[in-house]
């Protein structure tokens, strides 16, 4: 029988997300329970574009979990490089391992390796379409941050067009009750009509606008994202606009005390480091949270009890 996947965010109940939140701080306060929970099971990472945190906490997941792992970082060291399919590749795979992450650059990549194996696939990333073990990360940052989910008024920064971490976490957060979305970027990087569609459609509130401190003293969450160089036509675009924002402390002055900056990282220049010491500076946490929701992801795709 076929396992069950992680492809989009919305493959997930509310509920669903709730209970892995609770597994996952149940992660942090025992450790020690879930250090054999999936002693002989196999996890392949297979990441067809560069990535350091989510690999790696995916890897780190699995071994505190007490499982193995094994796969390829880049795509020029598997056998894509020699012409292989991506559909041959994950058969091969799924063959080997247990449950298999994946990166890949196409949109789509990982529904069409779904239907090459039975076991789980969880999309780590699909071009700039979704991130949606990303979003389980920032959903778990911001319950432990604000104890719910409703009434967030979410700016969110950035790369708003190309940005896969964006779209996810829209999709999530417009499922909870009275959010309200900021939408900061520049003219050319705007938020893909398809979501605004999709905003308009459920009647969630959202502005856009290319000032971020237009509307800092009202955000509960300031979601700063990077320019996406890896996703542009030309270099000259990407030069223009890669430091269209850059977060100061100066350019705070009126956010609330309870505010919570967050960034799926890798940060480049968007958020100054001299914000990393602002107590409402969570984007490392969010980083080291992805290792305990991933842990209670692995958990929940391999029905382990
Ligand atoms: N946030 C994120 O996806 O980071 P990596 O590209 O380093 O995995």
């Amino acid at each position: 029988m076929k396992n069950r996947c992680l492809i989009d965010i919305k493959d997930f109940s509310k509920e669903e997300i709730d209970d892995l939140i609770k597994v996952a701080n149940d992660i942090i306060a025992h450790r020690d329970k879930y250090s054999h929970k999936c002693d002989g099971k196999i996890l392949a990472t297979l990441f067809f574009e560069p990535s350091t945190r989510t690999r790696l906490s995916f890897e780190s997941a699995m071994l505190r979990l007490g499982g193995k792992v094994l796969g390829f970082s880049e795509s020029s060291s598997s056998s894509t490089s020699k012409g292989e399919t991506l559909g041959d590749t994950i058969r091969v795979v799924g063959g080997y391992s247990d449950i298999i992450a994946m990166r890949h650059p196409k949109e789509g990549a990982p529904t069409v390796a779904l239907k090459k194996t039975i076991v789980p696939i969880i999309n780590a990333g699909d071009g700039g379409h979704n991130h949606p073990t990303q979003t389980l990360t920032d959903l778990f940052t911001i319950y432990r941050e604000k104890k719910s989910f409703d009434n967030l008024t979410i700016g969110l920064c950035g790369d708003l067009k190309f940005g896969r971490t964006v779209h996810s976490l829209i999709t999530a957060m417009m499922r909870y009750k009275n959010i309200k979305f900021v939408l900061i970027s520049p003219k050319e990087l705007k938020l893909p009509d398809y979501m605004k569609e999709i905003l308009d459609e459920k009647k969630i509130k959202y502005v856009e606008t290319t000032n971020i401190e237009e509307h800092m003293n009202q955000l509960d969450i300031l979601y700063m994202t990077r320019v996406q160089r890896e996703r542009f036509f030309n270099e000259e675009d990407y030069l223009r606009l890669k430091d269209y924002y850059i977060l100061t402390k100066k350019k705070l002055k009126n956010a609330k005390d309870n505010l919570i900056i967050m960034h799926p990282l890798p940060r480049v220049t968007e958020i100054a480091q001299e914000v990393d010491d602002d107590k409402r500076a969570k984007y490392f946490e969010q980083a080291y949270n992805g290792v305990y929701i991933r842990m209670a992801l692995i958990l929940k795709l391999l029905e382990v009890k």
